[in-house]
């Protein structure tokens, strides 16, 4: 096993502030409609209870994947074939990224994270459990294209991007990741990518909004980083979490409400929120067979193959990266 020592490419100030998490904190919250970005979500607390929301019963995402990965295998490992760099935006999960890797025989794995702590765990359980598999970790915001370390140049690459991550952003903004996606991975590269699919509003409130609270936390643990990270006060206790079904855009929302009127400071700068009033912290859209076929052929991919699990409430589909052309 081989681990990459992960190349540090988060900007940071003196005091160790991530710039372009202050950036789209104070931007977003600047708004008429505040919003700030839902890859912020993802400190280690957030990661970590990220991880518990996939284990919850109204959470159908994770198991659904994780069934077309276990019953499609071979089929998925004939078409991918040996040999590849698994290229994974996100630092991998601990029940799809083996279920992948050992289907496929690849040459190399490449987790790509933004939490740098959880992504040096994450690949170290993996380069347990795969001995013989070189694992270069990189700590980068994948949503630019990314230099791969040198050792994987050359490889043929699988980007793997499960979990329907690419609903999380608008229309523009999964559009320049997969157009990034393919300048990182290269001509001829592959892309596994993981969408989910519109179905009854009940089932994905309940998604979003679990009986047990945990989305709930997950969603306020976003004020509490602010507070931490970038000196902020802002009174968490006068948030509640809220989920909501946005039918035009096909997505669900979750907003942090406002219970009261509230003023708050953030690195240095005063907000104010009426009470009602909301901050928008997620949108997690949900695709059809076209929905999904289209987004991916405007980030110059073309999928070769796509499978859905048992209840048709998940696919996961197989993409080409196409060389540009202007001809139909
Ligand atoms: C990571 N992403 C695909 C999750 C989703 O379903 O949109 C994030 C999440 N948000 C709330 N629950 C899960």
């Amino acid at each position: 096993m081989t681990t990459g020592k992960g190349l540090k490419l988060v900007e940071r100030d003196a005091d160790g502030v991530d710039l372009a998490f202050r950036a789209d904190v104070l931007a977003g919250l600047a708004e008429p409609q505040k919003a700030v970005p839902a890859r912020w979500f993802y400190d280690d607390a957030g990661s970590r209870l990220f991880e518990d929301i996939t284990r919850l019963p109204e959470y159908y995402l994770t198991r659904a994947e994780t069934e077309i990965l276990r019953g499609r295998a071979e089929e998925i490992a004939g078409l991918i074939g040996p040999g590849r760099a698994v290229v994974e935006f996100g630092s991998g999960s601990s029940v799809k990224t083996p279920l992948l890797l050992s289907a496929i025989a690849p040459s190399a794995y490449v987790p790509l994270d933004i939490a740098g702590d959880f992504l040096r765990a994450a690949a170290a359980e993996l380069a347990g459990k795969f001995a013989g598999l070189p694992v270069y970790p990189v700590e980068a915001d994948f949503m630019r294209r990314v230099e791969l370390p040198a050792e994987v140049e050359g490889l043929p690459k699988l980007g793997f991007f499960p979990g329907s991550t690419i609903g999380n952003m608008i229309a523009r903004t999964a559009t320049d990741l997969l157009r990034s996606m393919r300048e990182t991975l290269g001509e001829g590269a592959l892309l596994l990518i993981g969408m989910d699919l519109v179905k009854d509003e009940g089932t994905l409130i309940a998604a979003y909004d679990d009986a047990a609270g945990v989305t709930a936390r997950f969603n306020l643990n976003l004020l509490h980083r602010i507070n931490r990270e970038l000196a902020g006060d802002i009174p968490v206790d006068a948030f509640a979490h809220e989920a909501r079904w946005n039918d035009p855009f096909a997505r669900i929302e979750m907003h942090l409400v406002a219970q009261q009127d509230v003023s708050f400071t953030v690195s240095g700068q005063r907000f104010a929120m009426t009470a009602g009033e909301t901050i928008h912290t997620e949108n997690s859209h949900k695709f059809t067979k076209r929905s999904g076929q289209m987004l991916l052929a405007a980030g110059g991919w073309e999928p070769r193959a796509r499978w859905t699990d048992s209840e048709s409430r998940f696919a996961l589909v197989l993409a080409e990266a196409k060389p540009p052309r202007s001809a139909p």
